[in-house]
């Protein structure tokens, strides 16, 4: 059987200059490798979660925006080849704008999506500003720039998320028990995951970790994800279900938790996967130590605390059906479905970045 471990979760298809992307929704029962290259293919991809987590969803947004910009030039060239006038880069730079703020729509809440389609604009627009100054309307070299932003940022965030795991790794003993929350994974970044990278790197250096992962309702990112991937990686993986970590914490089985962030304010506030808060609440109770593991890009200097982090709210049948056989609340029952909360900054012993292990108060501008 095939090892999910041996796909990339983002990648650029350089064949047809698509987003390829694993099914995250078809996820453990089906591996399915989908190529994409429409924006609304893209969006919805990112809407309906076939790639999610905070890094994934910036490389894919970046690797989208590229793939996207491809269409966009070869349309402007078409008409610049029916029509007397060259390329239009005035063209180009409007439907890029209009694009990026599409994708950007698709999810409020991991800044990681706004992080790198703005990197993909400022490599856009210096490219466009470079070749008109040279008076060559040739959208290749601008298109060649995007490429070469997308796969950066791809390769930075293996290279960070490494960095995470060897920072990570300094806060875990060899036999510790360890609880983990949604999937802070490989499947939500390019490899090794933000939370999860401690504990790849002590699986390759046999700590014999005892990890337990939480299922993560209503979407089941623990169960579906975080469990297979670790678990295909060879690692003593536990499932559970969320309302039994109060119980598993007070048996002594946890040393530590590592959790990962869609958002982290200035702060230290950090916004996860619903559930995160009460993990870190329960944990303060317990006297283990509660970490944030999250790249740089994570953190949202313009967000002063929590407070001012956008909650996203997903749809009521999530909550009341999708996962049954049959239906499993009544019909029109009201639903409260946030799909993040917010770890008031109290509650985290420290956050773990590529640069170090950060405590408060924060000051993201030091390296550690
Ligand atoms: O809704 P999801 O599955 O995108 O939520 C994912 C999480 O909350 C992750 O913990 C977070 O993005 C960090 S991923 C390294």
């Amino acid at each position: 059987m095939d090892s999910i471990l041996d796909y990339d979760t983002v990648e650029l298809n350089e064949e047809d200059r698509s987003l390829r992307i694993i099914d995250q929704t078809l996820l453990p029962g089906r591996i399915e490798i989908i190529d994409l290259t429409t924006p609304g293919e893209i969006w919805d991809a990112i809407y309906k979660l076939k790639v999610r987590g905070a890094p994934a969803i910036g490389v894919a947004a970046a690797i989208g925006m590229y793939v996207i910009s491809v269409r966009i030039a070869q349309t402007c060239a078409d008409n610049a080849a029916s029509g007397a006038t060259g390329f239009d880069f005035g063209r180009f730079c409007r439907e890029f704008k209009k694009q990026k703020e599409y994708l950007n729509s698709s999810r409020p809440t991991a800044v990681n999506l706004s992080w790198a389609l703005n990197c993909m604009d400022r490599v856009c627009r210096e490219a466009v500003e470079k070749g008109s100054a040279n008076g060559i309307p040739d959208p290749e070299p601008v298109l060649e720039a995007l490429r070469s932003e997308a796969l950066r940022i791809r390769d930075e965030d293996v290279a960070t998320c490494r960095r995470i795991g060897e920072n990570g790794l300094t806060l875990i003993g060899p036999g510790d028990g360890v609880l983990t929350h949604c999937n802070a994974g490989q499947l939500a970044t390019v490899r090794y995951g933000t939370a999860t990278a401690p504990m790849y790197l002590a699986h390759e250096r046999n700590y014999g970790l005892r990890i337990y992962c939480d299922e993560t309702r209503p979407l089941l990112q623990g169960a579906r994800l975080t469990a297979y991937e670790l678990s295909s990686a060879g690692m003593d993986v536990t499932l559970l279900c969320d309302n039994m970590a109060a119980s598993l914490m007070k048996s002594g089985a946890i040393n530590a938790v590592f959790v990962g962030a869609d958002r982290i304010a200035a702060n230290g506030d950090a916004a996860n996967k619903i559930g995160t808060m009460g993990v870190a609440t329960l944990a303060k109770a317990y006297g283990i130590p509660f970490y944030v593991c999250a790249p740089m890009s994570t953190v949202d200097p313009s967000t002063p605390d929590g407070d001012h982090i956008v909650i996203e709210q997903r749809p009521a049948s999530e909550v009341t059906e999708m996962w049954y056989t049959e239906r499993m609340a009544p019909e029109g029952v009201k639903v409260y479905n946030p799909a993040f909360d917010v770890t008031d900054h109290s509650l985290i012993t420290a956050i773990i970045t590529e640069r170090g292990v950060h405590r408060a108060p924060y000051d993201f501008t030091k390296e550690q």
